[in-house]
């Protein structure tokens, strides 16, 4: 995937987060978003997945060479964050199969066990994921921004609430998502800073 963006700007109500944001980033790498708290990575973020319009500038995305439009966005990108919600009353395997059906993919029992292996969390449990710790709760939301193996894989703090077990899922799909796509990683963490190819500060005040 490959990303262009021109003179980005976004405004709240009318104060000024951050101005004049320019960048690229081309498949196969990953690129961090770094910033002190407040200084506009999430809001970013958001703005190249899509989820949030800049009040200036422009992003312009292309796959293989072919234009994306931005209302296509959702079905080549992958999101997760930590304050994103799940439905806490069902079970790990039926919020998958939730997530599957509405993203209009085929997911059987097997597929769904391998995704919860995939990010070490237990395959037999029928609680409802309520009871689960953050950790857990956080690699659930990684399966959701890679259940349709989109090209574009955008994580806002991914390593928050994990332990060094959960920081090598995190870094192993990262290293399998660069093979063929890319990522863009929001963050102040060294650590994953270190996964970053190249970065870029957003210099937004809070
Ligand atoms: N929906 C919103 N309405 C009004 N202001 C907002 C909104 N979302 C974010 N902001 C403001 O925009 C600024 C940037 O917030 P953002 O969450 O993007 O920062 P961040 O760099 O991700 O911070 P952190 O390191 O704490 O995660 C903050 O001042 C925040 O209060
Ligand atoms: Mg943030």
């Amino acid at each position: 995937m490959q990303i262009s963006a021109t003179g980005i700007g976004k405004k709240f109500n009318r104060r000024s987060i951050f101005r004049e944001v320019d960048f690229s980033v081309e498949t196969g790498e990953v690129f961090g978003i770094i910033g002190r708290n407040g200084s506009g990575k999430s809001t970013l973020l958001r703005i190249i997945g899509g989820l949030l319009s800049p009040s200036a500038g422009s992003i312009s995305y292309g796959i293989n060479g072919t234009d994306v439009s931005v209302e296509h966005l959702h079905r080549v990108m992958g999101y997760a964050a930590p304050y994103l919600t799940l439905y806490e009353e069902f079970s790990a395997a039926e919020n998958i199969a939730l997530y599957a059906k509405i993203r209009g993919l085929q997911k059987g029992s097997s597929d769904i066990a391998a995704l919860l292996d995939r990010v070490g969390l237990p395959t037999d449990r029928k609680d409802p994921i309520r009871a689960y710790s953050s950790g857990m709760m956080q690699r659930m939301k990684l399966i959701f921004s890679i259940l349709h193996e989109p090209p574009l894989l955008l994580l806002d703090e991914p390593i928050s609430n994990l332990d060094r077990e959960g920081m090598a899922v995190v870094y192993d799909i990262v290293a399998e998502q660069k093979k063929t796509g890319t990522v863009i990683i929001a963050t102040n963490d060294d650590e994953d800073i270190a996964q970053c190819d190249r970065t870029l500060r957003v210099e937004g005040r809070a």
